[in-house]
């Protein structure tokens, strides 16, 4: 007992997280999820049913039936006993049935194609490493890392990967599907409350597959017109003159901020507003940390997520003054929505 109950906190501790709704299978916030949810309900219920049935019945007939000492005779053989074999053929079968109507329509539901529907929002996504790409091909806006969605809304996704297989899941809305290169796959996903739910790589891709996060955050309908509005709107660039020139030379060649398209890297328009910094360092852990975290980041990008494409201000070579300029504006970069 005194060896088991650290193992038992460990484990309590560990199953703790599982109900998180902003990230948890187990505690779905939108309908297809929900589904998802039922049909796991449905199938472990069926599997639990069936080992506590054979093991019963096992544990059973291992006592009633052991050979008691001094008896020599041979058991009743039940060998080609056609009840038996009927009775488990027909059970599992019946099992199986239960199990798979439901399956086959959930699953055929969820697969329904909202990519044609003009009352869905589309986006198209594109996985690379290690980051997202948004693209609302309604509204010819990109943006990266942060989803934003109405929460009234289906959302129609095509998912494909700019390079290595990846898969998109936000585990308590929905999912999951993988990301190929060269080919797209389509799936919906309803977020009906409001709120940011954790999206994950679901697809081992590399060393830092485990920190390839996004968010998806659902806004009301009002909300994310002004935030469409706002992406929309002329780019804010630097208030200070060789901050701006820097930004446009050093970071402008791969990124790109306003209603533009991506250069092969994340867009920067509204990034202070994210909830995080290359999608793991988090912004709200205290005042500034938006700050401290660009300025992390845009130093040694390889620290934070090895094997990420950023360059280092080292090789973008960058002066302290300049890394502290761009981290202030980006952190003070935001759209109101
Ligand atoms: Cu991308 Cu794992």
């Amino acid at each position: 007992m005194k060896r088991i109950l650290p193992l038992l906190t460990g484990l309590a501790l560990l199953l703790s997280g599982c109900g998180r709704a902003d990230l948890s299978v187990l505690n779905p916030q939108g309908p297809v999820a929900q589904k998802q949810y039922d049909l796991i309900k449905i199938s472990i219920s069926i599997m639990a049913l069936v080992v506590v049935v054979v093991f019963a019945i096992c544990i059973y007939v291992l006592i009633r039936y052991r050979r008691r000492p001094g008896d020599k005779t041979i058991p009743k053989q039940v060998e080609g006993n056609h009840t038996l074999e009927i009775i488990w053929t027909v059970v599992p079968l019946l099992l199986l049935l239960i199990l798979g109507v439901p399956t086959i329509q959930t699953v055929f539901g969820l697969a329904k194609d909202y990519s044609h529907d003009k009352n869905a929002i589309h986006v198209k996504v594109t996985s690379r490493l290690y980051w997202w790409e948004f693209e609302y091909t309604d509204y010819g806006i990109t943006t990266a890392q942060q989803l934003v969605v109405p929460s009234n809304k289906k959302i129609a996704f095509e998912l494909a990967s700019g390079d290595v297989k990846h898969s998109f899941w936000i585990p308590s809305i929905g999912g999951k599907l993988d990301t190929n290169p060269g080919l797209t796959n389509r799936m919906y996903l309803e977020f009906p409350k409001e709120g940011i739910y954790r999206g994950k790589c679901a697809e081992l891709c590399g060393p830092s597959h485990a920190l390839m996060d996004f968010k998806a955050q659902s806004v009301s309908p009002a909300s994310f017109d002004r935030w469409v509005a706002a992406m929309k709107a002329p780019a804010v660039m630097p208030a200070d003159a060789h901050i701006a020139e820097t930004f446009r030379s050093k970071c402008l060649s791969c990124h790109a901020i306003g209603d533009q398209g991506t250069n092969g890297a994340p867009n920067l328009t509204g990034v202070g507003g994210r909830e995080t910094v290359g999608s793991i360092l988090y912004n709200d852990v205290s005042p500034g940390a938006a700050e401290d975290n660009f300025r992390k980041w845009i130093t040694d990008p390889q620290k934070v997520k090895p094997g990420t494409t950023m360059p280092s201000a080292a090789d973008n070579q960058l002066t302290p003054d300049e890394i502290n300029g761009l981290a202030k504006y980006l952190a003070g970069y935001k759209l109101n929505y």
